[in-house]
């Protein structure tokens, strides 16, 4: 890999808050400071962008519709489908899904507070119908919004890859203690050799293997098939399919053609009788 420097230079997160919203100056930081002040880079990114950013993704209802239709028990009895968004950002995954699926009850968290005023604020938000908290997803705190054991269904849209690989165990063990045992991850993220990757290693914005900062202090990490289904078998998941997608956009203005590269993937709770496999690879961690 080219260009991994042990710090990369990037806007400091107080320049931006106390100042202005545009990046005065720049700083070195060491790598793990970003990760240190991830939630404030977000959050200055909602404070800055508001919710212009993010297409609203209907992908979701189109390629996992299945996922989402209302639970039917051996009496007959049905019941709406529990959703957990992780990482909801302004709510681009949850207002479109809640269009198609009016039934579902969604569980949004984000550890941006601008985020999750950004999605109390929009038209369609409906307390009875999603429940939207500041959350960090890699420590303890989801356990103490959702009921244990209590979600369908988990999307993890464009979230995973924020994180830092050595905190990525943390965030799928916190979404284990919320699924049900029948309960399934729906992933979708950044793949290795994405334009975006290319660009970063280009500008020497790489802090480790395939984790980059952008210049606005926020981060993003490319996963390959192997390390995300290894990710999450070491945590307790099986993986139920995993794709990588090509798409090739010409940008014709900026005489630019990129190449973006993403990754599809949908993980089932393992039941816990069923580690031995999980463990076998807990080594390689
Ligand atoms: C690219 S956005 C994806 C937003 C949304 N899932 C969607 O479909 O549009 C990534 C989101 O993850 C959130 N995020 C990153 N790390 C997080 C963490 N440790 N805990 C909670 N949210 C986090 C960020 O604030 C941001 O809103």
């Amino acid at each position: 890999m080219r260009g991994v420097p042990a710090t990369s230079i990037v806007s400091s997160p107080y320049m931006l808050t106390r100042q202005s919203l545009r990046p005065i100056s720049t700083v070195r930081l060491p790598s793990d400071k970003y990760q240190k002040y991830a939630t404030r880079y977000w959050d200055i990114f909602y404070k800055r962008h508001h919710n212009k950013f993010f297409k609203d993704r209907h992908y979701l209802e189109k390629e996992w519709a299945h996922c989402f239709s209302t639970n039917v028990d051996s009496t007959n009895h049905s019941s709406p489908k529990v959703v957990l968004e992780v990482g909801c950002g302004a709510g681009n995954t949850i207002f479109p899904l809640l269009n198609a699926f009016p039934n579902l009850f969604i569980h949004a968290c984000d550890f941006s507070p601008n985020a999750i005023s950004l999605v109390k604020s929009h038209e369609d938000f409906r307390e009875d119908q999603v429940n939207a908290f500041v959350c960090d997803l890699t420590n303890g705190e989801l356990c103490e919004r959702v009921a244990p054991s209590s979600v369908d269904v988990v999307t993890l849209i464009f979230t995973l890859s924020a994180v830092s690989p050595e905190k990525m165990p943390l965030v799928l063990q916190n979404l284990k203690k919320v699924l049900k045992p029948s309960g399934h991850v729906l992933f979708r993220d950044y793949a290795i050799g994405d334009f975006a990757q290319e660009k970063l290693i280009d500008k020497n914005q790489m802090i480790s293997e395939n984790f980059g900062v952008r210049g606005d202090g926020t981060c993003a990490f490319y996963f390959s098939e192997y390390f995300l289904s290894s990710l999450f078998a070491r945590e307790g998941y099986k993986t139920a399919e995993i794709n990588t997608y090509c798409k090739e956009i010409v940008n014709r203005s900026r005489n630019i053609v990129m190449n973006r590269r993403w990754m599809r993937a949908i993980f089932c709770n393992q039941d816990p009788l069923d580690t031995q496999y999980a463990s076998m690879l807990k080594p390689r961690c």
